[in-house]
């Protein structure tokens, strides 16, 4: 995720745009630019950093009626001036900014350099600022069409030009985009809280949306020049919840973004039915991995447990999962074909990254998947995976675990492609299942009320139970985590087996128990565990799939998820959780986004 904001019209274009990024930093705040036009020439100032970084870079603020600004989150290219938007062409005339991933940048990239392009940074984006370049012909609304018509990928975009001060073009495809519609003056944004206060009306752009934008008319077509009539969008939002894009807090915000983070993670990675890593040229590592150690904390840890079943399933490689603060103390036997994968979020967390220097130095590769381009884990490790979740706010890791386990999954297939460990049909069967998993959270999504009731109901509660099998178990894990730090009740998961080992004990008259019921093969076993907790008065909410709803019937309340992939329900099962321990915090009246004693990430000791 990134921001964009640009301005055409009577007033002054800096101080516009740079209020306007100022409301669009919660999509991203590694780098920031800005592009004016002034005299017939682009100034453009951009800064690795927070915006404030780069308005001190610009100094006073520069006169001009038309410019266009960006607050970026990096996905190609780390945080750097160079790679920071806007981005420009060879001559000078043409800059852009741009929110989403141009997936065939590579190959346009390559060609563009043999028709004798001079690139200077490692984004995607550069190649448009190129391509608009190339079919130059006097017409900026002719140039981007043309160069829109190569891409493939995600984008919302806005170009201006020297030779034309008043225009912004802008076009939209699965990356969202809005105009703002002024008087004597109109504004293009990627979230409506960038121009409140400036105006209320809005067109909301959909996909395949082409903008041409001057101060005094805005002209909305497709992609190939068709008008398109447009209703004009009544914003009357509250501007500081705007910023949380109407939503109260900004967790339950990245809850509700989570179908899109896992589109996004999923983009580009998945050609004609397969799975396809090779672009990080670390085959050979794959195919002779002995074995896996996955080092993490808190939810990229519960995010590994997964990965550990789903690598160790279809990829038949032995996986540890550890603790990245405990696997520092152990004495680990180390192996020359061993692999670690490292899952960070953050990329910063200090035990992680104590914990991969211990597998450096001692000569095993590293693979890391982190949601920060260029964070100490990137740098440091052999290979990164970028997990595409845009930043994460609330301190309670939500859409960045459900991207870390959509990478888990991806790994896990590509490894048993490439090492003939399954079942070729079955791996294509599961490919296909993945392209379905976001419309699945989605419909889960659509359970909140339902699941904002029961947290109504059971709000002061002291104590709550999690239990599941094998990915449920992990789930588990999860929510009782997510509960925990966000609500302050006391929760405890289990191995639903593990129970009459010694945590029934525990368990008691009116006690909430959520029980995870996905694995069809494990519905018998769970119900028998389920039986024994209501035998001792507990209350059992079922999140189980609807298939399994029968088989369900004895628990008090049923959460029901779509019938998914059992290898794959984690990324469903978990989203009733979260919403959980999010209304429950709410209604005990606790902060949220910032819960006590906690920070976002760990990074000293
Ligand atoms: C829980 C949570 C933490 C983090 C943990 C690791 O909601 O956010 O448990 O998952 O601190 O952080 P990263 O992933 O940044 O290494």
């Amino acid at each position: 995720m990134c921001g964009i904001m640009g301005y055409t019209g009577k007033g002054n274009a800096a101080p516009v745009i740079i209020d306007g990024l100022s409301k669009l930093e919660y999509r991203g705040y590694d780098s920031a630019g800005i592009a004016v036009c002034q005299e017939g020439k682009l100034e453009i100032t951009k800064k690795k950093g927070r915006l404030a970084d780069m308005v001190t870079a610009l100094g006073e603020l520069p006169e001009s009626p038309l410019g266009i600004g960006h607050t970026r989150w990096a996905t190609h290219g780390i945080p750097s001036d160079n790679n920071a938007h806007p981005h420009y062409d060879c001559q000078g005339r043409i800059a852009l900014v741009h929110n989403g991933i141009i997936e065939n940048y590579a190959n346009l990239r390559k060609d563009l350099m043999l028709e004798g392009h001079d690139f200077v940074s490692e984004t995607d984006t550069e190649v448009v600022a190129h391509l608009v370049e190339k079919y130059y012909n006097g017409s900026l609304e002719q140039a981007v069409r043309k160069a829109l018509s190569c891409l493939q990928g995600s984008f919302a975009l806005a170009v201006i030009s020297r030779d034309e001060p008043h225009t912004i073009i802008a076009a939209k495809k699965d990356s969202p985009l809005i105009v703002g519609l002024g008087e004597g003056e109109n504004y293009i944004a990627s979230d409506i809280p960038a121009i409140l206060g400036r105006t209320a009306r809005v067109y909301i752009l959909e996909d395949d949306e082409f903008v041409v934008v001057t101060p005094e008319q805005v002209t909305v077509t497709d992609l190939s020049g068709n008008l398109v009539e447009k209703s004009v969008f009544d914003v009357d939002w509250d501007p500081i919840a705007a910023e949380k894009g109407g939503y109260e807090h900004f967790m339950l915000k990245e809850i509700h973004e989570q179908p899109e983070a896992v589109r996004k993670t999923m983009s580009g990675r998945i050609h004609d039915g397969r799975v396809d890593f090779s672009d990080l040229q670390f085959d050979e590592v794959f195919q002779n991995t002995r074995k896996i150690f996955i080092v993490a904390c808190g939810t990229a840890y519960h995010a590994g447990m997964v990965g550990r079943l789903a690598i160790e399933k279809l990829a038949r490689i032995p996986v540890e999962t550890d603790i990245a603060s405990e696997f520092r103390y152990r004495d680990v036997l180390w192996q020359p074909d061993d692999l670690m994968i490292v899952i960070s979020q953050s990329g910063e967390t200090a035990d992680t990254l104590a914990a991969l220097r211990e597998a450096k130095r001692n000569g095993i590769k590293v693979l890391a998947v982190t949601n920060v381009v260029g964070s100490a884990v990137a740098r440091e490790a052999d290979r990164v995976i970028y997990t595409h979740a845009g930043p994460e706010i609330a301190v309670a890791s939500t859409k960045a675990y459900s991207t870390q386990l959509v990478v888990m999954y991806l790994l896990a297939l590509y490894l048993a492609e490439i090492r003939h460990s399954y079942d070729p049909v079955k791996l294509s069967g599961m490919v296909r299942d993945m392209l379905y998993m976001d419309t699945m959270v989605e419909q889960v999504l659509k359970e909140q009320d339902k699941i904002k009731a029961l947290a109504e109901k059971y709000r002061s509660v002291q104590s709550t139970f999690f239990l599941g099998r094998g990915m449920d178990y992990a789930v588990a894990m999860e929510g009782a985590l997510k509960l925990k730090e966000i609500s302050y009740v006391h929760a405890e998961a289990y191995a639903a087996g593990e129970l009459k080992h010694g945590p029934l004990a525990l368990i008691d008259e009116g006690v909430p128990v959520l029980a995870l019921i996905s694995q069809d093969k494990l519905v018998d076993k769970a119900m028998s565990n389920i039986k024994e907790v209501k035998a001792r008065g507990a209350v059992v909410v079922a999140i189980c799939k609807e298939n399994l709803q029968e088989d369900c019937q004895e628990c008090d309340e049923q959460i029901l998820l779509p019938r998914v992939n059992p290898l794959l329900a984690p990324v469903v099962s978990v989203v009733p959780l979260q919403i959980f321990a999010y209304y429950m915090a709410v209604f005990r009246g606790a902060d949220v986004d910032k819960p006590r004693n906690l920070a976002k990430s760990v990074t000293v000791e």
